[in-house]
């Protein structure tokens, strides 16, 4: 017998498990429209309605859709090998199962507490940002809350035009405007509790039940594409009207590099995709959901492929229209997709009492809003899935894996990861968060492509209802771009993953190790 810390799940058990059905199960319910939807659920989010419009004025400019494709492909090839793991192996427990299943128990523990970096820390991302999008929302109506109670401990926050901003978001417009930070009222974070009470509702609804949270996912998802949609035919629109006015914004396409990597040029666009990767975090999540399919053979590769096309597209026709309505120096601000509306539409306004709203960033707002909250949704459903799978392994304790008997989900785990995510979210500022998220989550792509490459040389015979196409290169080329972006982020992430997968081998080699089913010790 080898050494029994790369012992592995054998094919015949995890099938076998996959198999179960009873009230100590997951309920099965859901069909392809909705994986697909859960996916896009999870996908469309702070990325797109945040993050594309500061990568595309720091690093890209109008060749941020070139980063688009670039991270999308990336995507693609993990995508595809999560398609063939996922139609095989259709278990919760997603890449952890995936990696017990070829590399052994220390690898699956090391994926597993991975995987906490990608959907806990992700949840707790999106969470602060929506907290964010929510407080701008009220601020629009003259309402407020308590500025402390909106940011993380430290975060300086500045009333300027009638509003609390960031300090660190506002200061390139009061420059701008010659206005002087220490001449505004300050105030100074202590605990998000929006994002907190967000992470709480959410929780909520996923205790209750998957069928619920899959109905809520597909009302969300409808309100976001079709703001997606609105801004795409509305840009698109002016850009045939104003063929002039966009080519001068698509010139140059690739602006020179400015003597320092990452600043335009080709390290620009290497350096734009490893930033607007977030934005296609999420696609994996689905497979998460396995045991909770009807056909997951058949379902889950359309889930996780159908939605990572659907967004791909959207976000390329995304990129390549705001940057020809709006010039990419512009861009550089928290909401760039209602600044392309306004730009596009020349700013339509409607009266609420004593203020002026502008309709455009009204309605994209609303879709971030609400589109968030199905990201905060599908990330900690993934989170909850993959700890249940770690405790029936014996990984964990018994407790995390318990399912409610009416509602038949994991609810000890969601409530449990509920309660952390929503502290993480309240208290650790979301730059650090977002790259945890980005590194763990490529983390994750290189092993699972990996895991597919393995499997394929020690098994070959196994019945593989989808299989990865062109078998090592995908998983190579998969391994290859997951790396480079790995590699563009800053050594202080490298230095909190490493912190962090420690902890975890702490946790293991107390825990696990003596727990273990595989190995057989209970
Ligand atoms: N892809 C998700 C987002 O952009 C995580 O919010």
């Amino acid at each position: 017998m080898g050494n029994p810390l790369f012992a592995t799940k054998s094919m015949d058990r995890l099938l076998s498990e996959a198999g179960e059905t009873g009230e100590h199960s997951l309920k099965r319910t859901l069909g392809p429209m909705s994986l697909v939807s859960l996916g896009v659920g999870a996908i469309i989010g702070a990325g797109i309605f945040v993050l594309t419009g500061a990568a595309a004025a720091q690093y890209a400019g109008p060749a941020i859709m070139l980063s688009f494709i670039l991270a999308g492909v990336g995507c693609v090839f993990a995508g595809l090998c999560y398609a063939e793991f996922a139609s095989m192996i259709p278990l919760a427990g997603s890449a952890y199962t995936y990696g017990y299943a070829t590399l052994g128990e220390l690898f699956a523990w090391i994926i597993g507490w991975d995987l906490i970096l990608e959907y806990a820390f992700g949840a707790a991302t999106v969470a602060s940002g929506w907290s964010g999008y929510l407080n701008s929302f009220l601020q629009d109506f003259g309402i407020y809350l308590p500025p402390s109670l909106t940011a993380t401990p430290g975060t300086d926050l500045v009333f300027y035009n009638n509003r609390w901003e960031r300090l660190g978001t506002i200061l390139p417009t009061l420059r701008a405007h010659g206005v002087d930070p220490a001449g505004l009222q300050h105030a100074a974070g202590t605990f998000n509790l929006v994002a907190f009470l967000a992470i709480c509702l959410v929780t909520t609804v996923l205790v209750i039940g998957i069928r619920e949270s899959a109905n809520l996912n597909n009302v969300i998802v409808i309100i976001k594409v079709s703001i997606v949609l609105v801004f795409i035919g509305v840009a698109a629109a002016f850009v045939l009207k104003n063929p002039e006015v966009a080519r001068g914004n698509w010139h140059p396409f690739m602006p020179p590099n400015t003597g320092e990597f990452g600043h335009y040029g080709w390290s620009g666009v290497a350096r734009g995709a490893a930033v607007i990767f977030f934005a296609y975090i999420g696609f994996d999540a689905v497979s998460t959901a396995a045991q909770e399919v009807k056909n997951p053979q058949r379902d889950m590769p359309i889930g996780i492929l159908g939605s990572l096309v659907i967004c791909t597209i959207l976000y390329i026709a995304v990129s390549g229209l705001l940057t020809g309505v709006v010039n990419y120096t512009a861009l550089n601000v928290p909401d760039p997709v209602a600044v392309g509306v306004d730009a596009a539409r020349g700013g339509m306004v409607f009266q609420v009492g004593a203020h002026a709203i502008k309709l455009s960033s009204f309605l994209v707002k609303l879709g971030a809003i609400a589109g968030l909250g199905s990201v905060m949704l599908v990330m900690l459903l993934g989170q909850s899935r993959v700890f249940y799978s770690m405790s029936c392994d014996g990984l964990l304790p018994e407790w995390a894996g318990r399912v409610h008997a009416r509602f038949r989900t994991p609810y000890i785990s969601s409530i449990t990861v509920g309660i952390f995510v929503a502290i993480f979210a309240s208290l650790i500022p979301i730059g650090i968060l977002g790259e945890l998220v980005s590194i763990g989550t490529l983390l994750a792509f290189v092993i699972v492509c990996a895991g597919v490459w393995v499997l394929r040389k020690r098994r070959p015979e196994l019945a593989r209802p989808f299989r990865t196409p062109w078998v090592p290169v995908v998983p190579i080329l998969g391994i290859i771009v997951s790396g480079l972006l790995m590699a563009s982020l800053p050594r202080d992430t490298w230095i909190r993953l490493v912190v962090w997968l420690a902890i975890g081998m702490v946790i293991y080699f107390t825990y696990g190790v003596k727990h273990s089913r595989v190995r057989g010790a209970k």
